[in-house]
């Protein structure tokens, strides 16, 4: 293992999740809120900030292709990953900048060509989040001039060729490849660059790419999908998984099953690190972390919880006529035959208590998930905390899901952060400037010079 990447493992990795004004559906009512902050640059330049200042790995930006009008607030009126990763890239210096593009509906060239514009702005700060595309409210299609979302397996094959495809057109030219040697006339050296003449069952792309490599060569790969093939997808390619587990053991078992999975590919497992999807919640005391909880559920309406319910089972049940007292066993939730895969835990929460448990009740379930324990409360608790499941091997780091932002946010950079820098699990300062640095990594593909 070389040695940047020993010292890289012995700390606790930060990626900060932006959304809107946070995860938690009612955010943009609470009184600190700034409800129109996924279109405003400045804030995201600002939370963007904030999260350089603790020294996190990375902003993280989810997405969707698709909404309706059930959909979360924060996700209704927002930027484009990618334009907005390339326009932040130019005003930050050192953090991280993923930004989460969908398999399933671009074309690898253009994508390939846009992600690697922005990496170049930003000197090398750029990660691709890879997803297959989660089609929450069930219209993404119509949305690509098709009329359904691809299934599964065909999605996953697809993204196993996107990816390769996008990875041979990053490696069009080798890195020494720009000469510019006004002298002699030699713009670049033709022996290092090379076409791609891919030909798979989605894509036929004859390449080069027409823009070379990036301080880091190219994006970081991230991914976050959990099913088998999912898994398989990120541990064949990712350097960055993003997982969502309730507790250490099951986190653990996810971690050393990816690892497993990775060696098989051939690849170098500590290249790999893991990052654990929670929302923690700081405060001065456990009891003011929960009040602060509870002050933002009784913001959320009894229509939200219908809203956030039909879209979560999208396609899968209608909710319509039912009201948030309804229960589960009223709902026929648990008539799907395939529920989704991360219901599991909830499903098992409320196994026998079907007649009890009422849809407002599932909703605190399935967004308590996200909730643990482990980490509301004291900055001392949480760090205890994230010391623990790192070093009980359940995680390399975390993506931070704050529930209210940049409240949240702030409180764990100011109070969380310094606690773990002294106990030297934290960076203090960023030892390189490009993102795969950040992890320690080579930035150079195998054989490249
Ligand atoms: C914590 C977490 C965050 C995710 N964020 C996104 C996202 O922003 N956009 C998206 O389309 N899918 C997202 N996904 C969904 C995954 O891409 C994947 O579709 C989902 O986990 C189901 O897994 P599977 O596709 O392997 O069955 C996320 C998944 C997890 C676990």
């Amino acid at each position: 293992m070389n040695q940047t990447l020993t010292r890289e493992r012995q700390q606790i990795h930060f990626f900060a999740y932006l959304v809107g004004t946070g995860i938690h559906l009612a955010s943009w009512r609470h009184e600190t809120a700034f409800p129109q902050a996924s279109i405003d640059f400045e804030h995201q330049v600002k939370l963007a900030r904030t999260a350089e200042g603790a020294k996190f790995d990375a902003i993280f930006l989810g997405d969707s292709l698709a909404i309706d009008e059930t959909s979360n607030p924060g996700i209704l009126n927002r930027f484009d990953p990618i334009g907005l990763v390339t326009a932040l890239g130019a005003v930050t210096r050192n953090i991280g900048l993923i930004a989460t593009s969908s398999t399933s509906y671009d074309e690898p060239f253009n994508f390939a060509r846009a992600a690697l514009t922005a990496d170049h702005i930003s000197g090398g700060r750029v990660g691709w989040n890879i997803v297959t595309t989660r089609d929450l409210t069930n219209s993404t299609a119509g949305n690509f001039s098709a009329d359904e979302h691809f299934d599964h397996s065909l999605r996953y094959r697809r993204a196993e060729e996107f990816v390769e495809v996008t990875q041979g057109l990053w490696n069009s030219w080798d890195s020494d490849a720009f000469l510019y040697d006004k002298v002699n006339g030699r713009f670049f050296d033709r022996h290092k660059l090379r076409r791609l003449d891919y030909k798979g069952e989605f894509f036929k792309v004859a390449g080069p790419l027409n823009i070379g490599p990036s301080p880091q060569h190219s994006p970081l790969l991230a991914q976050a999908g959990t099913s088998v093939p999912g898994q398989q997808l990120g541990a064949r390619f990712a350097n960055a998984l993003f997982a969502s587990h309730p507790d250490i053991p099951q986190a653990r078992q996810y971690r050393d099953s990816v690892r497993a999975q990775a060696r098989a590919f051939g690849r170098n497992p500590d290249e790999i690190y893991v990052y654990q999807a929670i929302s923690p919640i700081v405060a001065d005391t456990r009891d003011e972390a929960l009040e602060r909880i509870r002050e933002l559920d009784s913001l959320i309406t009894d229509q939200q919880v219908l809203d956030f319910l039909q879209e979560y089972f999208a396609g899968q049940l209608d909710f319509t006529g039912l009201g948030a007292d309804a229960t589960v066993a009223q709902s026929g939730i648990l008539t799907i035959a395939q529920p989704r895969t991360d219901f599991r835990s909830a499903g098992e929460q409320i196994s026998g208590r079907e007649d009890e448990v009422t849809l407002k009740d599932l909703y605190s379930i399935l967004t308590g998930d996200k909730r643990n324990l482990d980490f509301i409360g004291t900055p001392q608790h949480v760090a205890d905390s994230l010391e623990r499941w790192h070093a009980e091997g359940a995680a390399d780091g975390f993506n931070l899901m704050f529930s209210l932002l940049p409240q949240d946010l702030e409180r764990f950079a100011t109070g969380v952060i310094p606690l773990l820098q002294e106990r030297g699990l934290a960076r203090t300062e960023y030892a390189g400037t490009t993102l795969k640095s950040h992890l320690g990594l080579d930035p150079q593909p195998k054989g490249q010079p």
